[in-house]
């Protein structure tokens, strides 16, 4: 992965080991259609991993909330096409959004089969982090199949510990942000 020129706050033009260029930018309003379209190119699997449950399509409602994050309390860079946005096909999405109440705020992320494998996970994970110690958060967590070992290895190669919550089938995952 190469990261390229000088660029807005949260956008980064990369070069991925089989040369395709892709942008990391914070998400859009404008992503909403497009993100529904990469949404039906998804493996079950992966979207049962990022979301837990299966779902059969991403909803305009959905579509339309997930795009459209608080920027008080929620963060989401997509994985993009190196173009407008609205036309750029999005191949992946990883948001952090705050607890009320807490100082912890709670990760998911996916990276499409398509562009997987080539460091984009562990790229957009350490983004979340910036972002969380940015806004002095105390924790970063969130749940993992127990079955997602490609996600249970990154995490902890970044340094969250596991712990076991109450759902069966289910890792939560806790990176301690408050420096020491
Ligand atoms: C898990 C996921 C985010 C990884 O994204 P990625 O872009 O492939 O990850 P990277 O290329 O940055 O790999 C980072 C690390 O992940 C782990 N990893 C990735 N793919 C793996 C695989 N097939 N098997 C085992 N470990 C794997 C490794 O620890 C790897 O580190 P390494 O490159 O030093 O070996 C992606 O596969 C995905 O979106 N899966 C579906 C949704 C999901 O599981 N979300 C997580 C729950 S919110």
């Amino acid at each position: 992965m190469v990261a390229r020129n000088r660029l807005p706050p949260w956008h980064e033009e990369i070069r991925l080991a089989n040369g395709r260029d892709v942008l990391i930018r914070p998400i859009r309003p404008d992503d909403a259609a497009t993100l529904r379209a990469g949404f039906e190119l998804l493996k079950p699997d992966e979207v049962r991993q990022r979301f837990l449950y299966s779902m059969k399509e991403l909803s305009p409602e959905a579509a339309r909330r997930l795009t459209r994050p608080d920027p008080r309390t929620e963060f989401a860079l997509v994985v993009a096409e190196p173009l407008p946005p609205g036309e750029a096909l999005i191949g992946g999405v990883a948001r952090a959004a705050m607890i009320t109440g807490t100082r912890d705020a709670e990760f998911a992320i996916l990276v499409s089969h398509y562009i997987s494998g080539m460091g984009l996970g562990r790229h957009l994970m350490r983004r979340l982090v910036r972002w969380a110690r940015g806004k002095k958060l105390a924790q970063l967590h969130g749940d993992v199949l127990e079955s997602n070992h490609a996600m249970l290895s990154l995490v902890q190669s970044l340094g969250f510990r596991r712990e076991h919550g109450n759902s069966p089938g289910l890792v939560h995952v806790v990176l301690d942000l408050d420096p020491k």
